[in-house]
């Protein structure tokens, strides 16, 4: 049991990034009874009901269902959401996607691969797990995206206007990697090279961070780092990386 800290907007970039995922619109379209279940949703429901109303801006008549491990936490129902008592097997409920943030963080590293299988084993075909992190405002975020075979993508996502550098995510990455950022391992290398990135585009510091942003992660593009550089205008500043980039070391 925990204190269940949440915070109203705290996963907004989360959810603007799952919004515009070419893969989870697809995922949400295809289905025929599209659900959502947002695991651990803590003290107070309000990140559950927002990512509703974000997400059924893809599909009016998705069903979002809230799931808190602790039972004193499950509150009455309400915007056509409901919440239940439930833990890593989704109360036996076969989701098309499933976001668990700041829900892993609370575990040993090494109870991250079971928790990852138990939940992927419960989607329904073809569905989607995001477990992320963040911090209380929601400033510096980072998640995995998952299907039935495992982790698909790092992203990294944070305030332009309150973060310094890119590495400043590191103390926000998910229990899979937080332990993984030395010397030798993938994420720590990832982490210095859009820090260096971030130096070199200084000189467009006067155009604001954002713009900023968009010239250091095309430069990354450049050096070989796979991320796409997004077409459209971002509100926040935004890195993702396919999982392999950043698997971490055996
Ligand atoms: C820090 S809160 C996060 C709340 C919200 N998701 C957020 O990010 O703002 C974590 C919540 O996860 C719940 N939790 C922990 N383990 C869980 C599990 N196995 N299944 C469901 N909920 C769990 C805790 O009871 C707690 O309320």
């Amino acid at each position: 049991m925990t204190r269940g800290t949440t915070g109203i907007n705290r996963l907004r970039r989360s959810d603007r990034w799952l919004t515009h995922s070419p893969l989870v619109r697809q995922v949400l379209t295809d289905a025929l009874d599209p659900l959502v279940v947002d695991l651990g949703y803590g003290a107070r429901p309000d990140t559950t009901l927002e990512i509703a109303r974000r997400l059924r801006t893809i599909r009016a008549d998705l069903r979002v269902t809230g799931l808190e491990i602790d039972p004193a936490r499950v509150v009455p129902g309400s915007e056509n959401v409901h919440f239940a008592r439930g833990g890593f097997e989704l109360a036996g409920l076969r989701p098309n996607l499933v976001r668990a943030f700041n829900v892993l963080r609370q575990y040993p590293e090494d109870a991250v691969p079971d928790a990852w299988s138990r939940i992927l084993s419960g989607l329904a075909p073809g569905g989607l797990l995001v477990d992320g992190t963040c911090d209380e405002l929601g400033r510096r975020c980072a998640w995995v995206l998952l299907d039935e075979t495992g982790p698909i993508s790092l992203t990294l996502a944070w305030d332009p206007f309150t973060v310094d550098l890119p590495s400043d995510i590191a103390e926000r990455l998910p229990k899979a990697l937080i332990h993984r950022n030395f010397p030798g391992e993938p994420i720590h290398a990832l982490l210095r090279a859009a820090d260096k990135a971030w130096v070199t585009a200084a000189p467009l510091a006067p155009f604001g961070p954002r713009v900023r942003w968009r010239s250091a992660l095309t430069q990354l593009a450049r050096e070989g780092v796979p991320t796409a550089v997004p077409r459209r205008r971002m509100r926040d500043n935004v890195l993702t990386v396919p999982w392999d980039l950043v698997r971490p070391n055996p």
